[in-house]
């Protein structure tokens, strides 16, 4: 990656030290420049492992699926055996941006400019016309020094997770945290819903007011009094994995998507507490969050398009394959909906904090030392990973 003073100006560290040092939010800056973006892309999101996807949007084996992180183009391919690679989605040649939309692949990409061919696992296969009309190969050109730069990545409850420095610890060392915390759990056992169990929205927001939100239980009462009403703020509590996620639990959640009597199957090899309605979220640094209950778990991931837009997926996995099988369809649909409602509501919010943050009036805030613990724990995390980087 770059050197930060080279390609962009430099944060100022003595902000982000203060949101470490009292309970105060990230600087401005931190949501509202395309200059502290890309820094933040190459400097602290890289180093990091970063969810670009989900499994269910590779809609089958031979598929390819770019996704740009900060303009950043990457391409995801599900090869015919199922295997996923991810590579830099740009060409080798003259730089051409090789795939712009998800489609079937039949295990060759082909760059639309010049026609070079590369193979799903990488190698630059052929180069058509390379040394004049009709003659595909040159001896002064060798093409196995010219295939895909591949990126480091791993999948973990159906997301696709990049690490674009490569020096990242192990993935088994980013996520043992949270599977440590959720020891009960086993996200295996839990398929994708399938075509009622995603969605999709866009958001005029920097992708950091979406993870605070998530983070947020304080909000419940104002922003959501449907759930409020099933899910009172009296019934959370505070949950930070230190240095890690932050987020929220409550005791006795309703059972996802039930509709009068009839409920989702339930894993009975979780405890009571948990087959009696326990309900956790958290949100895991840098773009996930995810949710466990003993009937599904759901995982969101936030792509960063610009300092201010933000792509936000949610994906819902179900108990055994009996949850999804087309009896439970209309529970499926249910709670799904019932989600995006949820989510819908927070828009205002933080598309909302977007627009206060003009504001010269407004200076990383006032935090409630009770109430705004789990999001300042995350404002930390972002404050000393853009220190870190400032001290390389
Ligand atoms: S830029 Fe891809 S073949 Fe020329
Ligand atoms: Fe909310």
């Amino acid at each position: 990656m770059t050197s930060p003073d080279l390609k962009y100006p430099q944060p100022d560290a003595d902000s982000f030290l203060a949101t470490i040092q009292s309970m105060t939010g990230l600087p401005n800056v931190a949501y509202e420049s395309e200059y502290f973006a890309q820094f933040e892309r190459d400097h602290v999101l890289a180093e990091t492992w970063v969810c670009v996807a989900n499994l269910a949007q590779l809609a089958k084996d031979g598929w390819v699926h770019p996704v740009d992180l900060l303009e950043l183009p990457l391409l995801i391919i599900r090869d015919r055996d199922g295997s996923i690679r991810v590579f830099h989605n740009v060409c080798s040649h003259r730089g051409m941006k090789l795939v712009e939309t998800p489609r079937p692949t039949n295990g060759i990409i082909t760059c639309p400019y010049h026609g070079w061919c590369y193979k799903s696992r990488g190698e630059l296969s052929a180069t058509p016309h390379i040394k004049g009309e009709g003659s595909h190969n040159d001896d002064r050109f060798d093409r196995s020094l010219h295939g895909l730069k591949p990126v480091r990545s791993h999948i973990f409850a159906g997301m696709v997770f990049v690490n674009l420095s490569g020096t990242a610890p192990e993935f088994a060392e980013f996520i043992s945290p949270i599977q440590n915390h959720w020891d009960e759990m086993d996200f295996d056992l839990y398929p994708h819903g399938g075509s009622h169990s995603f969605w999709e929205i866009e958001l005029q927001c920097n992708w950091k007011f979406a993870q605070e939100n998530h983070v947020d239980g304080y909000h419940l009462p104002f922003v959501h009094p449907g759930l409020h009403s099933y899910s009172p703020l009296g019934n959370h509590y505070p949950l930070v994995v230190e240095g890690v996620a932050s987020g929220q639990g409550s005791h006795n959640q309703a059972h996802s998507g039930a509709i009068g009597d009839i409920t989702l199957p339930m894993n009975n090899n979780m405890s009571r507490t948990w087959q009696n309605g326990r309900a956790e979220f958290l949100s895991v640094f840098p773009n996930i969050m995810i949710g466990v209950q003993a009937d599904h778990f759901w995982t969101v991931h936030l792509i960063p398009v610009s300092a201010s837009k933000t792509i936000e997926r949610m994906d819902l996995h179900y108990f055994g394959d009996g949850a999804t099988s087309q009896q439970y369809e209309h529970l499926r649909t249910n709670n799904r909906d019932r989600m995006l409602e949820i989510f819908e509501e927070d828009r205002a919010m933080v598309e909302g904090m977007q627009r206060g943050r003009k504001s010269p009036a407004f200076r990383s805030g006032a935090l409630s030392p009770e109430m705004d613990v789990p999001a300042h724990h995350f404002n930390k995390i972002v404050a000393s990973a853009v220190i870190a980087a400032l001290d390389k």
